[in-house]
């Protein structure tokens, strides 16, 4: 289609580019075996991620793998690993979620080194992140020539649609699951095809094995390993939109699935022009922002946003809709049926013929703002709320 060769004549590498990263790529890995060597340890060094599987798009990252033999501790690999990277690539910064690895520049690229065990197979896991080189073999061997283009459209898909990425403030797609995705359904417009009748939970396969069963909202069992899920970091929400652009797209086709417009921020007077047509109550949280890695950010943002509602619920404040913000500080912004609730709230108790109800009769006649009453046969107070604004709550 037209619009799909449009948008891959944007989005792929151009010759010379190629032959650029090409040459950047030789260096690198020239740089880093020949200081690998030194440690006499029989370090390898793999190039994988979407480089090694000609499926990046343009300005990639390089992920540099160093394999070490299963007999050096993980102390070892871990001081080795990141030594090299320190050494080898500018502008370094540790970066840890659950495997500790250097991200650099080189040549103006990006670069991830990652430590990580030379293992036999899926089943001798000594690290997260071990997986990754089997990962690399299995789309080099499986995935065809034409499906490369595919599968690049399918990543400037999900990246325009905001859900690229398997990294905690996305819970998206990684790349390997649109790989993935692509080897079983073989086009970009299959994949949307197949994506518009999702439903969550969808289990998904490239081997019909027995396999674990897993909770998450889409399964796609890792073709290399059956224990793993590839689709364990997508959240409900990024499915749902990836689902819901699917259908939009194959509706109505546009570029702006790709490369959406910019979203100006709605003026202040917009903002408040529409509560008031709406009569419901704007509520903005601000803290500072601490200083840790995205990874363990953003599941406590979303946790602290989530126990916020409940507090409010709690309190019977009924919450609309909710968003965080995360800048130099970090910001929740709810929108409220209500920001302030009457004093009184209908409490309900036992009914008249239950033994204890003299007790919540002693209680309210001294505690209600009103005497207690009854209702179809059951006693009721109106009871004072400890806090009527959501702000003070
Ligand atoms: P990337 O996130 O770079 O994805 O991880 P990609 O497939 O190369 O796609 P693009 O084109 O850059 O977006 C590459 C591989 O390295 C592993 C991942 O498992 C992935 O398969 N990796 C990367 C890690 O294990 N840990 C890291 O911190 C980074
Ligand atoms: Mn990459
Ligand atoms: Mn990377």
């Amino acid at each position: 289609m037209a619009l799909e060769n449009d948008v891959l004549r944007k989005i792929s590498p151009s010759d010379e580019e190629r032959r650029a990263i090409d040459r950047k790529v030789g260096l690198l890995l020239e740089r880093v075996k020949s200081e690998a060597d030194k440690e006499d340890l029989g370090l390898e060094v793999l190039m994988v991620g979407s480089v090694a599987k000609d499926t990046f798009l343009r300005d990639p990252d390089l992920d540099v793998f160093i394999l070490f033999p299963e007999s050096v501790s993980r102390e070892r690999l871990e001081s080795i690993g990141l030594a090299l990277g320190w050494k080898v690539l500018e502008k370094g910064e540790e970066r840890y979620a659950e495997h500790p690895y250097i991200h650099g520049l080189w040549e103006a690229l990006e670069v991830d080194m990652v430590p990580c065990y030379r293992i036999m197979d899926t089943t001798r896991l000594r690290s997260a992140v071990d997986r990754t080189p089997f990962h690399t073999q299995y789309v080099r061997s499986n995935l065809r020539d034409e499906q490369k283009k595919e599968v690049r459209l399918l990543k400037q898909f999900a990246k325009g649609v905001g859900v690229y990425g398997a990294e905690a403030r996305t819970q998206g797609f990684s790349g390997y699951l649109l790989e993935l995705l692509i080897i079983r359904f073989d086009s970009f417009r299959q994949v949307l095809e197949e994506a518009s009748s999702w439903k969550r939970g969808a289990v998904l396969d490239l081997a019909d094995e027995a396999c674990r069963k897993f909770n998450d909202p889409l399964v796609f069992h890792d073709p290399v390993d059956a224990n793993r899920n590839v689709a364990s970091a997508l959240s409900a929400q990024s499915l749902a939109r990836f689902i819901y652009a699917a259908r939009c797209y194959l509706d109505r086709p546009s570029e702006r699935f790709f490369f959406p417009n910019r979203r100006e921020p709605l003026k202040l007077d917009d903002m408040r022009a529409m509560l008031e047509q709406r009569g419901t109550g704007p509520l903005v949280i601000t803290m500072r922002r601490p200083h840790i890695i995205d990874d363990n950010l953003y599941p406590q943002i979303r946790r602290s946003l989530e126990g916020a509602c409940t507090m409010l619920e709690g309190s019977d404040f009924r919450v609309i809709d909710r968003a965080y913000h995360v800048a130099e500080d970090i910001r929740f912004v709810l929108e409220l049926e209500s920001l302030e609730l009457p004093r009184g709230r209908y409490h309900s108790g036992p009914p008249a013929w239950v033994e204890n109800s003299n007790a919540f009769l002693e209680r309210w006649e001294k505690e209600g703002l009103s005497r207690p009453y009854l209702v179809n046969g059951h006693w009721a107070v109106v009871a004072p709320r400890a806090y009527t604004r959501a702000d003070d709550l």
